[in-house]
């Protein structure tokens, strides 16, 4: 069968390449970006991590991001549909990741909500002399989870996420060029700007250099440390949204004769760099805090939550015109989490539309509306916090790296590369080989060193102290559920099963 008669009638696109490459850089540019690669650079060896992102980045980043263009590109459909037409038996690997943006969407819009009210709080400094008991105490009401979980809904946390939900709703609701390409033709160049005076900003407060010098002091020691590397390779998939179903979506939405390396080029060191530029902003502002408080750079480096909710109310209490420094800042965070969370919750709207024929509007709410209110219930309440934390950590570790590796042995075992590559080169500027096709097999053995590593630490050590039910529950339970959920899910039959027979294309 001729992909022509194969390809559902009215598959949506987008205009041109820039559209495409704003709406995939507004998806990798994210929460990954800026509370992420900082301190995980600093944590694994300073400037010495450089190399081992760079490798990871080389070798798997743009290697499998190729990979996602060429299947999403060639195969028209969210991930089940691209993956089942690569190969029928292929459909659980779609399902696996449309059900990792599933979990991963639920968590995202709650740091989005969060970051959208700090930017209003930045206004008046809201969170006072006290940042951190403001933040746990005040603001999320942080209740114990040794107490179990808690309904105890946070007005102050769920009016945001709501209203976030909505926002995102809507800009996907109006579809792919209308809302997810319009919206980051908006958000994106509004981002860079802001990001770059932030960073510009914190470069001249007193202490800048100290931050820097934290961050890029080579430690070459750390290299010989394999947790070192498996950090590289952990940061450059979930930054580059890769294997998870959404440079799949987007490519699928792609003209026919795109260049896909090129604009992979693109889009991969688009992400590098505004990492690389978020690492020099956090740090700076770091260097200053700890200059003002007469600390070790050591000593009020953070990541993640700590970095956005505890370290930069702090700095933006001390630094003259802190008020603008915390609306660039949360305003930063705000817009690259918006754009990727878009790009997440469309993996799954597209999912729908292709499995149950839906129009774009129905489909958006059919997703949407449920997925908010689980949002609300699991993390709108006193409990929110931990319940994020555990989500977080298991999804990303025994989800994404999970279904990347069993996917890629797939395709591997398949003998479905080297097709693949022959796809690519077909409309690309730069042409993929051999390289290519080995930086695929040996990041699938990466895969397989991370995910049984990582295993075998959690099993032994637990999670950040959290009890063993909860860990059982939403972490190991949770990763183990999406196997299964994913398994029933590609056993339903589709519309019309004459469409799906690519394969031998
Ligand atoms: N790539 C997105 C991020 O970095 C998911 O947050």
């Amino acid at each position: 069968m001729s992909s022509s008669n194969a390809t559902p009638a009215k598959r949506a696109t987008f205009s041109g390449r820039n559209a495409f490459i704003l709406a995939a850089i507004g998806s990798a540019v994210g929460l990954g970006n800026i509370w992420r690669f900082p301190y995980t650079t600093y944590e694994n060896g300073g400037g010495a991590f450089i190399i081992p992102y760079i490798v990871a980045l080389l070798t798997a980043g743009i290697p499998l991001l190729f990979l996602d263009f060429a299947i999403g590109h060639r195969h028209r459909g969210a991930a089940p549909l691209s993956f089942r037409r690569l190969n029928r038996h292929f459909e659980v690997f779609g399902w696996w990741q449309v059900l990792v943006n599933v979990i991963i969407g639920i968590y995202y819009a709650v740091v989005l909500g969060w970051a959208a009210v700090y930017t209003y709080f930045s206004l008046t400094k809201a969170w006072g002399d006290k940042p951190v008991d403001f933040f746990v105490g005040e603001f999320l009401k942080m209740g114990d989870i040794a107490n179990g979980i808690s309904f105890e809904f946070v007005g102050m946390v769920v009016g945001p996420l709501i209203a976030v939900w909505i926002i995102a709703l809507i800009v996907l609701a109006l579809g792919v060029e209308k809302g997810i390409a319009k919206s980051s033709s908006i958000l994106m160049p509004v981002l860079v700007t802001m990001f770059i005076v932030l960073v510009i900003s914190s470069l001249f407060l007193p202490g800048a250099a100290k931050g820097l010098n934290a961050l890029f002091t080579p430690d070459w020691t750390k290299l010989a440390d394999p947790s070192v590397w498996i950090a590289a390779y952990g940061q450059i998939f979930f930054s580059l949204s890769i294997c998870f179903g959404i440079m799949i979506t987007y490519s699928s939405y792609l003209k026919k004769d795109a260049d896909l390396t090129g604009t992979g080029m693109v889009v991969g060191f688009a992400n590098s760099s505004f990492e690389v530029l978020a690492g020099i902003g956090v740090f700076a502002a770091l260097g200053f805090m700890a200059t003002a408080a007469g600390q070790e750079v050591s000593e009020v480096a953070k990541g993640g939550i700590g970095l956005a909710f505890f370290a930069f109310p702090t700095i933006i209490n001390e630094v003259p015109m802190g008020t603008l420094l915390g609306v660039l800042f949360f305003g930063s965070l705000t817009f690259a989490a918006l754009t990727s969370f878009i790009s997440v919750i469309e993996v799954i709207i597209a999912t729908v539309q292709d499995k149950l024929k839906f129009g774009r509007v129905a489909s958006t709410f059919i997703v949407g509306l449920p997925m908010m209110a689980v949002s609300v219930v699991l993390f709108g309440t006193t409990t929110g916090l931990p319940m994020l934390d555990v989500m977080d950590k298991f999804v990303n570790n025994f989800g994404i790296v999970a279904v990347a590796f069993a996917s890629l042995v797939a395709i591997v075992a398949k003998g479905k590369l080297s097709m693949l590559g022959h796809h690519i080169n077909k409309t690309s500027s730069i042409k993929v080989g051999t390289f290519w096709r080995l930086s695929v097999v040996v990041t699938t053995g990466v895969l397989a060193f991370m995910l049984f590593s990582e295993a075998i630490k959690v099993s032994n050590e637990g999670y950040e102290n959290y009890p063993s039910w909860f860990v059982n529950s939403f972490g190991w339970g949770m990763a183990v559920a999406l196997v299964i959920v994913a398994f029933i899910l590609s056993r339903l039959k589709w519309h019309n099963e004459t469409e799906f027979n690519l394969e031998n294309e």
